[in-house]
């Protein structure tokens, strides 16, 4: 029986030192260890050995079946060690590599200006109010002292919803929803989308105006000069060229239009400027006391003043944009420009 045994733990240990993948490991251990292997038919066979050796004889069979056992034990977490670290190696990441920048959004040209012109106003002590872009006639209209008549109101300025409600054509009614719910003093800018059935290389049916009044006792139109000639030189710089030139508005009398030195020229005469030297910019005016009425504040105690300019049209002139399309088309080479 020993010599059995022997050549059963070589054949064995022979066997290991060819094992290259676990399964055969496993299938090994099976093989020699489960219940009808050569090592359980030996300890079988116990039983027929005279009862002087059988001790002995079981003892070696332990000892060499806790060999072998120890054995294919370290084998397998040999295995599983080098199977980890294999695994480990095939996930290392190198965290030193840069990683993949992220393309960055840069702010909607459009919105940059508004928030600059916002910044100027908001300096000045103004606040910032907003109105609804679906708008009742009366405010858009009728209580800004337009008529029935005026062709303002025509079908092929405006674009009207239902026969009341239209989509607002500037931010003037905004003017009014604020003196309605404030009384004076007021300073107020009314940024915002505005309508107008329009569409070529300057015009697009919707764009983006600011208005801005100012209401107190003894509101002046040097205050209105002085205001706005602050702003503008703020926003296209301090030695630009101002010039107010008398205009109309229904909602504003005397009413005025301001126009700065071209950008494009300097003053001299260009394709921009129509060969004038100077750019309209916006429109303005002493509030009209019919509009006063209308919110019923007594024209002979308050007066005050508003303009409203586009922002599309600044945003132009500032950066040399000649097509005001490019700002609806979202092509993300013109936006990643500002
Ligand atoms: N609402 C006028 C427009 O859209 C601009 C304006 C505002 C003029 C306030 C005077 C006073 O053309």
């Amino acid at each position: 029986m020993k010599e059995r045994l022997e050549k059963l733990r070589d054949e064995l240990l022979g066997e290991l030192k060819g094992v290259a993948k676990e399964s055969e490991l496993l299938g090994i251990k099976k093989r020699y260890f489960g219940r009808k292997g050569p090592l359980a038919s030996l300890i079988k066979e116990l039983s027929k050995l005279p009862p002087s050796e059988r001790r002995s004889a079981g003892e070696a069979i332990n000892r060499v079946k806790k060999e072998i056992e120890e054995k294919i034990d370290a084998l397998l977490s040999e295995y599983h060690q080098r199977a980890r670290e294999e695994r480990l190696k095939k996930e290392r990441i190198d965290v030193t590599l840069p990683g993949r920048r992220l393309p960055r959004g840069t702010l909607h040209p459009i919105t940059h200006v508004l928030s600059e012109v916002e910044d100027i106003f908001l300096s000045l002590g103004f606040e910032i109010a907003e109105g609804p872009e679906v708008e009742l006639d009366h405010y858009n209209f009728t209580a800004l002292n337009i008529p029935p008549e005026h062709p303002a109101r025509d079908m092929q300025d405006t674009f009207y919803i239902d026969k009341e409600i239209l989509l607002r054509t500037h931010t003037s009614p905004v003017q009014i929803r604020v003196m309605e719910k404030q009384s004076p003093p007021l300073r107020v800018i009314a940024p915002g989308a505005v309508y107008r059935r329009d569409s070529d290389l300057t015009h697009t049916p919707m764009f983006h105006q600011v208005e801005g009044f100012m209401v107190d006792k003894a509101v002046s139109f040097a205050d209105l000069k002085g205001v706005l000639t602050y702003f503008l030189r703020n926003l296209f710089g301090e030695k630009t060229g101002i010039r107010f030139r008398p205009s109309f508005f229904p909602f504003t009398e005397p009413s005025a239009e301001v126009d700065i030195e071209c950008v494009m020229c300097g003053g001299r005469g260009c394709r921009v400027c129509k060969e004038s030297g100077w750019l309209e910019i916006l429109g303005c005016g002493m509030i009209h006391p019919e509009v006063f009425r209308a919110v019923r504040y007594d024209p002979e105690e308050f007066t005050g003043f508003a303009f409203g300019l586009g922002i599309e049209r600044i945003t132009m002139l500032l950066y040399g944009i000649d097509d005001i399309r490019l700002f609806f088309e979202n092509d993300i080479r013109f936006l990643s420009q500002f």
